[in-house]
């Protein structure tokens, strides 16, 4: 959410910090800009709309300058219109700053800088910070002491990078809430980015900035210090991924490419954590904690959105598998709620981004009152993976698509890998985790067969696309792939979807349904099959048009249902990874045809660092 970048080297910063925000577009695309330091002062471009807008306008001005930094935006407070886009000026336009996060005392800084006579000329709360530090500055002192005076006076969440021709040469980043490292280059440049997208074209090497720590970035490297002022070191952490891990390899969207990664994306997950003979899962990331592991008498499993979802999943899993108790708490309601957490629970954290800002606040509360974490998370090195006790990474690369798709798949099998360890270790026999582990493996080859349907379900989507509701129905195990279906058809394709457990149908939303309601009913041959058939009988009876997701080869919803979408059968607890496929690309299709831009829906932006 809001994308940072900065450049400090001996090269033109301007492009390299363009390429950045494209990388990094994906967090935000209200608006863009950049500040260049140059021997004239601080150059500003910022523009309303998508990069293509700052692009265009960077051409037309020329700016330059070989020490910068630029942003690009999802806007919180104010609209998205160029006066609010970053990067933020002082009156005089010597210094620049650009931010993530909310600060929450704007007002209060803002009125007592209009007071003295400050004027304003944005909504945003990051130009109180901006006209603060001009406050503040006391002639001769280096920008870095200003900065770390003003962020004393501020309350809030923040990522920033600040730069000023009076003082010129460096950049200066802080962090708050908002997740912000550092590029450290290897030919006197260094580099800041609110993720490592925006800085892998030139380094692999970055240092994550800890909450508290401001950092000053010039040629000769950077130095970091924590809240109290004292001189701290942050370990280095190496990218593992390549730059074509965040292009679109041939692709017309990250989300289609994202969607067909999934075989490779599943074998990843998988990659050397499975042991046949043993019926179990082998997982570094927990095998040090089995002690604390067997104390859990009940597991609190937090999240939002997609990851939610698998939540749910897991749920399913944990209970079934491991016998122990398990809830499922959206971390927006979690965090302001006053939760039981007695000893023996294990709070488990589910982020795709590992900076979702309500899930880390959840956690956080859950650490705040002594409570053992663990995290589920994809981006190595982020804020949740680095806060919890100890957790596994789902190794899925690069999640650009704003839609997330492979990162849930794979947090599905991240999830049976961690049920199968602990149910190893109380109830589960090693017959029965045999057959799971052997039901893995064949995963990522029934995900492909999945995706051969693309131009059936494609044929599909040009059926409904007008189509201005969707219902999803499923039961059981498919009932948070309902909420999953009808997730992802709303957010790329902008039509009203619904997800219902299809035996609650008939206590309401059956009202909904005439012929020109198209209902998804996820009917995989389950323990709940033949109930699916009796609500589909139900839906039919009122002249609904249903698509039914199933995995016999023939059976008696052929006649029955308007369209069938066939996928291979695999175990019931794996079995969602197979369903939600298509209903990843039935939304995209939808999207597609009907002109939405998919990787970038409106209002959206990926990685949610505020509340
Ligand atoms: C939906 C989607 C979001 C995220 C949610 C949590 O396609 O991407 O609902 O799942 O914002 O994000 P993470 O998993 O990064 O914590």
């Amino acid at each position: 959410m809001c994308g940072i970048v900065g450049y400090v080297g001996p090269e033109e910063a301007g492009p390299i910090l363009l390429q950045g925000l494209k990388r990094l577009e994906y967090r935000g695309y209200d608006s863009a800009g950049i500040a260049l330091l140059n021997g004239s002062g601080v150059q500003v471009v910022k523009r309303s709309g998508k990069l293509s807008s700052l692009e265009q306008a960077v051409q037309e001005d020329s700016p330059s300058g070989t020490c910068g930094i630029a942003h690009t935006r999802w806007a919180t407070h104010g609209a998205p219109n160029q006066p609010n886009a970053h990067p933020h000026t002082s009156s005089q336009g010597d210094i620049a700053l650009v931010h993530n996060g909310i600060i929450e005392n704007a007002n209060d800084i803002r009125t007592q800088l209009s007071a003295i006579g400050y004027v304003f000329t944005s909504e945003t709360d990051t130009e109180a910070v901006v006209h603060l530090i001009d406050r503040l500055w006391v002639e001769g002192e280096p920008l870095e002491d200003v900065v770390a005076a003003a962020l004393r006076r501020v309350e809030g969440a923040y990522g920033i990078a600040v730069v000023s021709s009076r003082d010129p040469g460096k950049i200066v980043i802080a962090r708050n809430g908002s997740p912000l490292l550092i590029g450290v280059g290897k030919n006197g440049e260094t580099l800041a980015g609110s993720d490592a997208a925006a800085v892998i074209a030139l380094t692999r090497d970055v240092v994550y900035l800890d909450d508290g720590d401001y950092a000053v970035l010039d040629m000769d490297g950077y130095r970091i210090k924590d809240i109290h002022g004292a001189q701290v070191s942050r370990t280095t952490h190496e990218v593992t991924w390549d730059l074509e891990a965040i292009e679109k390899g041939g692709y017309e969207h990250f989300m289609l490419k994202e969607i067909f990664e999934q075989p490779s994306s599943l074998r990843d997950v998988m990659r050397g954590r499975l042991m046949e003979e043993d019926g179990d899962s082998r997982l570094g990331g927990i095998a040090h904690h089995q002690p604390n592991l067997s104390r859990v008498r009940r597991v609190v499993i937090t999240a939002c959105g997609t990851s939610w979802h698998a939540a749910l999943l897991g749920e399913y899993m944990i209970e079934e598998l491991a016998r122990i108790p398990v809830e499922v708490e959206y971390a927006s309601e979690f965090r302001y709620r006053n939760p039981v957490l007695e000893d023996g629970t294990l709070v488990l954290a589910i982020s795709q981004s590992g900076e979702t800002a309500d899930t880390l606040a959840a956690l956080r509360e859950a650490k705040h009152r002594g409570i053992s974490t663990m995290g589920v998370v994809n981006v190595v090195g982020s804020t949740i993976a680095r806060e919890t006790d100890y957790g596994i990474y789902l190794h899925a690369g690069p999640e650009i698509g704003v839609a997330s798709t492979k990162a849930f798949t794979s947090q599905l099998v991240a999830l049976a890998l961690v049920t199968l360890n602990i149910g190893r270790r109380r109830h589960l026999s090693v017959v029965q985790g045999g057959g799971i582990v052997r039901a893995l493996k064949e995963l990522p080859d029934q995900v492909e067969k999945v995706l051969e349907l693309d131009s059936q379900i494609r044929s599909l989507a040009e059926a409904y696309a007008d189509a201005r509701n969707f219902l999803y129905l499923g039961r059981g195990l498919q009932f948070p792939v309902a909420l999953e279906g009808a997730l992802k058809l709303k957010e790329v394709s902008y039509i009203h979807a619904e997800g219902y457990p299809a035996a609650e149908m008939k206590h309401g939303p059956i009202a909904l349904i005439d012929e020109d309601m198209p209902v998804v009913v996820l009917a995989p041959r389950d323990a709940v099959y033949q109930k699916v058939v009796s609500s589909i009988e139900e839906v039919k009876a009122r002249r609904g048009r249903i698509i039914a997701v199933v995995t016999d080869e023939a059976s008696e919803l052929d006649g029955k249902v308007d369209h069938i979408i066939r996928v291979p059968q695999t175990i019931a607890l794996l079995q969602p990874i197979l369903t939600t496929v298509p209903l990843q690309l039935l939304a995209y299709h939808m999207a597609m045809i009907r002109g939405a831009d998919v990787d970038q829906p409106r209002n959206l932006a990926k990685s949610v660092t505020v509340e």
